[in-house]
Formats: C-alpha cells, structure tokens, sequence
C-alpha cells in the first residue's frame, strides 16, 4: 500500500494530492493513508502536507533506495533484484554469500557505508556514509574461469563511459581496471570470481566510486592519490543516476561480450587507456617490473617493455610515471 500511496503522489508531480483523493483512490481510511505518509518519510521521502491541500512530494531520498533504482533499471539487464543496507561489512562479501546460496545473475548488493570495504591486493578501500556508490554485482558468466580478467577489464570500461556519459569528464583507466581523472583514483574495482580449475560459478564484481567525497573526506594519505566526482567538478551528483549508469552500461558491455566476443570491449578498454605506451613500474606480487606499457592482449594482460626484453604482467599494481605510488 505504501508503494501505491508514492505512487499516487508521484503522478501528480509537484501538485498537492488531496487525503481524501488518496483514501478513496486506495479504499483505505484517511489515518491509514497519513501513517503511510509517515512511513514514506521515515525512508527520507519529502511529503509536505497541507491542511485542505493535501499531500505533495518534493523530493526524494538521497539513499540508493532500490525501489527508485529497479524502476530505472526496468529494461536493463542488470539490477532486476537490488539489497540495500545502510552499513555492511563490505559488499563483496555479502555478494559471494548471496551467490553461494543461489542469487541470480544480475543481483545488486549497495551499502550506503562500509566498514571493512575490500580492495585490490588485501588492501582497505575507504567507503564513508553517503558519500559514494559501493556496490557489487554477482555475475555468471559461461567462461573459463581464466578468461575472468576480461570481465575484470569490462567493468572499468563500463564505468568510464558512465562517468563520460553523465557527466562529460575524460576518465581513464589505469591497468586493470583503475578509473582516474586528472590523475587521480576515482573508482576503484574488485573482481572476485568462485569456481573450480575448469568451471566458474560466479564472478562479483566490486565498484567502488568517490562521488560526493571532499578532498577533507580522505584520510591524509590518499589525498594526493585519490578524488571524487564532486571535487571534479565543483557540484554534488546525483548518486542514483549514477548507480543506474553504471548498472546500464555494465550490462550493455556484458551483452557485446557475450555477443561479439572480447575484441570490441578491448578496442574499448585501450581507446579510454591511461596505461599504454607510458613508463611504468609494476609491483606483481613477487617481483618489480619497471619499463613502458606497450600493450594488452587478447586475455587481458599487460606487455612491459623493460631493459631486458618483453614481460607479460597477470596481476600487479602499477605505478604511471609522475604518479605518487
Ligand atoms: C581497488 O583496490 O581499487 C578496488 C576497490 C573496490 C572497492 C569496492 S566498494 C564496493 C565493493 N565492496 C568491497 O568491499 N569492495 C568493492
């Protein structure tokens, strides 16, 4: 009932919806239709009400509710089913646990915080209240579970062109998938796969992107290494049209994958490349790798051209040439 009292309200669009218009469109008593305005409220709906006016809706949380998200996402291919919590441990998490227990391709997991936010390497990826979009969405793809980088490089693709699309700003990716503007980190990406040596059974992919963080936000050490949309461009954004975005684009970069294969989506990835034909410096996990980005190829990888020959780099942080590591 509280979803047809938002509705209701919803379609008149900055009028006044009468009490009683509402109570005889609903069959239900005048109170019960107030307690369902004060339930709206409590979600962070505006309702301004009015004696002998009514009810108007003026605006809506600034939460990543997933009512207002599913209705965006009606004819997309992801995001049909979305939790949302205010705090979670992390998101990733919560996703694996829920595609171990057999959620479907396409489920959302949002927190508007996180206090152990996963990132690359084993590291902490900072994620305060309200202020971002930490998000993961489980994926089963038919592949080997050795072609799961590519989906690793697809979900930077997918989030530069949401970033570009809205907002117009030349992001670009850092190998594998880093999303940077003027340099900087503004969203960070974990691909964490489940699967046995021949069969994957699940991907969740972790997105993580400073939206209405300020530079004071950051704690002292990544200020020079990281920055948010708003810090960009001067105004806050608007953090569900970008969770739609996103979810949109990912799904649109999934399906060229699995219709056309890898080659449009690595066209992509190097066209919106920070990395290529930069000096950089690679920390793998076991050793150093120092020369210049030359390409990636068709699984993903990355080719350093080093004093010593070619060397081809599966998994390892980079260094760009001018950046703080
Ligand atoms: C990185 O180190 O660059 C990857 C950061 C990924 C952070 C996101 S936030 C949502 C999701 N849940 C997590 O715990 N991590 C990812």
């Amino acid at each position: 009932m509280r979803e047809r009292v938002l509705e209701l309200l919803r379609e008149k669009q900055g009028e006044f919806v009468s009490g009683e218009d509402l109570s005889s469109k609903l069959g239900i008593s005048r109170t019960a239709v107030w307690k369902h305005i004060q339930g709206l409220r409590r979600e962070g709906y505006r309702i301004e009400a009015r004696p002998r006016q009514g009810y108007l809706l003026s605006s809506l949380p600034d939460l990543l509710v997933p009512r207002e998200l599913i209705r965006e996402l009606a004819r997309d291919r992801l995001g049909s089913e979305i939790h949302h919590y205010q705090t979670l441990d992390s998101t990733n998490r919560k996703a694996k646990d829920l595609a171990a227990h057999g959620a479907a391709e396409g489920t959302v997991v949002i927190a508007e915080e996180q206090t152990a936010g996963a990132g690359r390497m084993g590291r902490n990826w900072f994620s305060p209240a309200g202020k971002g979009i930490w998000m993961s969405v489980i994926l089963r793809p038919t592949m080997l579970p050795a072609d799961a980088p590519k989906i690793t490089l697809l979900s930077a693709v997918a989030t530069v062109r949401a970033i570009e699309d809205l907002y117009g700003l030349p992001a670009a990716i850092k190998w594998p998938n880093d999303v940077l503007i003027s340099g900087k980190k503004v969203c960070g990406i974990l691909t964490e796969m489940v699967g046995e040596m021949d069969a994957l059974h699940y991907l969740v992919v972790g997105i993580g992107i400073n939206a209405n963080l300020e530079e004071r936000d950051f704690p002292p050490p990544l200020r020079r290494r990281a920055t948010s949309l708003k810090v960009e461009l001067g105004r806050k954004v608007d953090r569900r049209a970008l969770t739609v975005q996103c979810l949109r684009k990912l799904g649109q970069v999934y399906t060229l994958l699995e219709e056309e294969g890898f080659a449009p989506v690595l066209r992509l990835w190097k066209r919106y490349s920070a990395t290529l034909g930069e000096q950089v410096v690679v920390q793998t996990p076991s050793e150093r790798i120092e020369g210049r980005a030359v390409d990636v190829d068709a699984d993903g990888a990355l080719w350093v051209q080093t004093w010593y020959g070619r060397r081809r780099v599966v998994a390892g942080d980079v260094t760009l040439r001018g950046e703080s590591p």
